[in-house]
């Protein structure tokens, strides 16, 4: 007999108990209902409405079921349909009818509700911690690079020279602001719903600020149908999360452009990589790659879940229950890509000298060159024109600009000096971005400083 079969006149289809049951993903939750229930039970008893010895019996009971759902799940079944249902079924069959008892003044929809809370509170624990760690490895390469010159790019052409730790800090500063929205995110998270009941609350006096004490959360949510039918938290959970996705999607893509022969610039470790199944000689860098391409389903599942709610009236409605598999498996996506990410980063060689010679053999040096002819009093676009023929013609000559010899220079503009040499050196054109933000050395190690002090708070 099912837990509210007493207005039914036959059983379910089976079709039915396998359509409609969650079990098969929600059992996740297991522990998270547990702990939920536990807290309901002592509130109960706290507040009058069952007595001490059913509490204790309750408790002991839901312990019990506890350790059985964890020693076997072959006890959790679909004709139960969700991980509220069999809790309650297991309890029952453990301690008799007093475990009857326990859902009053509650219904599954605040239960789910209160229940995706408890995981999502520990799931972004989790991964600010994996986040601060990605963090700190590449801070750690930035700090052994600040020495290392890198092009930077723009449309993926050389554009100006950087440091490898200026490029490197800029993903510390990214990730820093998907840690700051999930630790906004948890404030919305905080909040208790139990009580709000299927949608209208409940006529039992109970006392929802013991259970939000007993389950440490900041405060109760404020209005039933809100409280039962909400799931920002869970839309604002995948959006922060594709966010992250997508940084490392990005970064992804440059470790794999990085590691080609063609740019040659990083070696990726051995252990982060995959061979061929054909190719003898191929090294292939899978874990960046499967990084990029799960970066889609999680945009899936922010959309999937948008789109579930859109139409959706006050309050639960069924469709709801399809919040949970795709919530599941960004977190499994996260927590597997950051975990990769951060040994990767930490074990992979960086080849400075062809870095170098790609700053070397090529015209980034170009805007320091007009920059140059600015401070001898030459207009800036009057200098643009000059350093634009000045590239033409070494491109033409097979030359770069400090293989001219001083006479070659002047040709162009007679302002030229000798002091042209130092200016257009590779670390100079670096260094003389030193205002605050820029890839100067001096900027670069204040911004280490802002870093730390990010990593030091969180
Ligand atoms: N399994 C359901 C879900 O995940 C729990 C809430 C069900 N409530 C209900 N009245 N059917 O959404």
């Amino acid at each position: 007999m099912k837990l509210w079969g007493g207005r039914f006149t036959k059983p379910t289809n089976e079709l039915v108990d396998e359509y409609t049951a969650s079990i098969s993903f929600d059992q996740k939750l297991a522990t998270y209902d547990i702990l939920g229930s536990l807290a309901h039970v002592n509130m109960l008893a706290a507040a009058g409405i069952i007595e001490a010895d059913e509490r204790d019996q309750i408790a002991e009971g839901l312990k019990k079921v506890d350790q059985l759902i964890k020693d076997n799940k072959n006890v959790l079944t679909a004709e139960n349909e969700d991980i509220h249902m069999n809790v309650e079924k297991l309890l029952i069959d453990e301690i008799g009818s007093v475990g009857g008892k326990l859902h009053t003044g509650r219904s599954r929809n605040d239960q789910i509700a209160l229940d995706m809370r408890l995981y999502l509170r520990d799931q972004v624990v989790t991964l600010v911690d994996l986040l601060s760690k990605l963090q700190t490895a590449l801070l750690n390469q930035a700090k052994a690079h600040t020495e290392t010159v890198l092009p930077g790019y723009t449309h993926l052409q050389r554009a100006q020279p950087v440091l490898f730790a200026h490029h490197l800090l800029s993903y510390v500063f990214m990730l820093q602001r998907d840690v700051e929205r999930l630790m906004d995110s948890f404030k919305r998270i905080n909040k208790s719903p139990l009580g709000a009941g299927a949608l209208a609350g409940t006529s039992f006096p109970i006392d929802r600020d013991y259970v939000k004490d007993a389950l440490n959360f900041y405060a109760i949510t404020e209005n039933s149908l809100d409280s039962v039918s909400d799931r920002d938290f869970v839309v604002e959970f995948l959006s922060g999360a594709s966010l992250i996705m997508m940084h490392l999607s990005r970064f992804s893509e440059e470790l794999v452009q990085w590691s080609s022969q063609e740019f040659n610039f990083v070696e990726l470790d051995d252990a982060f990589c995959t061979g061929s199944s054909m190719m003898p000689q191929k090294k292939n860098p899978d874990v960046p790659e499967l990084v990029r391409g799960k970066t889609g389903r999680v945009y899936g599942h922010l959309l999937g879940l948008l789109t579930t709610l859109k139409g959706l009236p006050l309050a639960y409605n069924k469709d709801m229950q399809e919040d949970k598999e795709g919530m599941f498996d960004t977190v499994e996506t996260l927590v597997g890509a950051l975990s990769l990410f951060s040994p990767m980063v930490e074990t992979m060689t960086v080849n400075k000298e062809v870095m170098y010679e790609a700053v070397v053999k090529d015209y980034s040096n170009a805007t320091d060159l007009a920059d140059y002819l600015v401070t001898k009093g030459v207009t800036f676009r009057e200098a643009h024109a000059v350093v634009g023929e000045a590239v033409l013609s070494c491109i033409e000559s097979k030359k770069y600009l400090l293989d001219l010899s001083l006479t070659e220079f002047k040709a162009f503009s007679d302002v030229i000096d000798e002091d042209i040499f130092k200016v257009l050196d590779p670390m100079a054109v670096v260094n003389a971005r030193k205002a605050k933000g820029g890839t100067a050395k001096e900027s670069v190690q204040w911004q280490f400083k802002q870093a730390d002090n990010y990593l030091n708070d969180t």
